[in-house]
């Protein structure tokens, strides 16, 4: 059986749809018999799709299977740059990693890597992100703006604000976002954003935005150190999550937020990030390398610095922290 014909099939049903497509008309379409049609039909429902097939109108798809697969993601996609091409592993160690590799080999602004499980996903500050099988969405995303490298921490505050409002259109929940880069419900972490760049003297070559959703994990699927800390999508609205419509989802709001940052600048997404901030105006203790700092968050700088406001009236550019609420 061609595995391409079975992909394109699932595309085109997906496509069309709660409108069912005709088996004559997919046999014409796909310059095969009726015949090869149901038994690519079969294929699918080996791979976990359910067809319907409606008496004298044709094949419908009424559920497809939880997979990120690269032909999945892309069938309604509505973006234009973002995910044009999707590098989809079953496994891998990290997708930074990958991501890091394939912007060196020169892929394209846009170019998405996403695995259904990593053995060694990666957080902030050295940390290990625990990326179980098909529960959550484990992606990198290459972008390669024209700006100067001061610039990128400004992309995870966009990344954020892309992501908290693609979970709001699929799901309806309303999160808030941690300086820099952590996406909560109350004070429980469902969302993690590493940045990393790379640049020579000409500027920022590539930018890699990695980003890892807890999406369906049960509160048993968390490893002990982080049950305590980490919330997934289906914990806090109750019910299973589409990851395929999620990343479509992150892909267009990021696309959208991108443009409208080299367009109008940082400004207009400063605004945006604040409007969902949880740190904002609130008592914090900042952690760094070498000091901990306690004091009301005021604001970010345009170049997406946390202000710290300590009791003696000072004012603190913080640049990287673990900030406690
Ligand atoms: C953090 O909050 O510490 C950042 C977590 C980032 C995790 C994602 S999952 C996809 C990508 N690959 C990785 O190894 N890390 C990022």
């Amino acid at each position: 059986m061609n595995i391409t014909v079975t992909h394109k099939l699932a595309t085109r049903l997906l496509e069309a749809g709660d409108q069912p497509v005709s088996g004559q008309q997919l046999a014409e379409e796909f310059g095969v018999s009726r015949t090869a049609i149901w038994k690519h039909m079969k294929e699918l429902e080996e791979m976990g799709y359910e067809i319907e097939s409606v008496r004298k109108k044709g094949y419908r798809i009424q559920k497809s299977p939880d997979s990120l697969e690269a032909f999945l993601v892309q069938s309604g996609l509505k973006t234009k740059r973002l995910g044009s091409r999707i590098e989809y592993l079953e496994q891998c160690a990290s997708t930074q990693i990958v991501a890091h590799q394939l912007a060196q080999e020169g892929a394209l602004d846009g170019t998405v890597v996403i695995a259904d499980l990593q053995t060694e996903g990666r957080g902030r500050l050295m940390r290990k992100w625990d990326s179980a099988k098909g529960q959550g969405i484990w992606m990198s995303i290459i972008l390669r703006p024209d700006v100067p490298p001061h610039k990128a921490p400004q992309f995870t505050l966009v990344a954020a604000v892309a992501i908290v409002r693609a979970i709001q259109s699929i799901t309806g929940l309303e999160a808030s976002i941690k300086w820099p880069n952590d996406i909560l419900f109350g004070n429980k972490k469902a969302t993690g954003i590493l940045t990393e760049l790379q640049s020579d003297a000409d500027g920022i070559q590539a930018l890699i935005i990695g980003i890892g959703v807890n999406v369906n994990q049960e509160r048993e699927d968390f490893d002990a150190a982080v049950k305590e800390i980490a919330t997934s999508l289906r914990l806090e609205s109750g019910q299973a999550v589409n990851r395929r419509k999620l990343v479509q989802e992150i892909l267009r709001y990021l696309e959208i937020y991108t443009e409208m940052y080299i367009e109008l600048g940082f400004g207009p997404l400063k605004e945006l990030w604040e409007g969902h901030s949880a740190t904002i105006g609130k008592a914090v203790r900042a952690r760094m390398t070498r000091e901990t700092l306690e004091g009301i968050a005021e604001g970010i700088t345009e170049d997406g610095v946390l202000q710290l406001r300590t009791a003696d009236g000072k004012l603190h550019g913080i640049y990287s922290a673990d900030i406690e609420l």
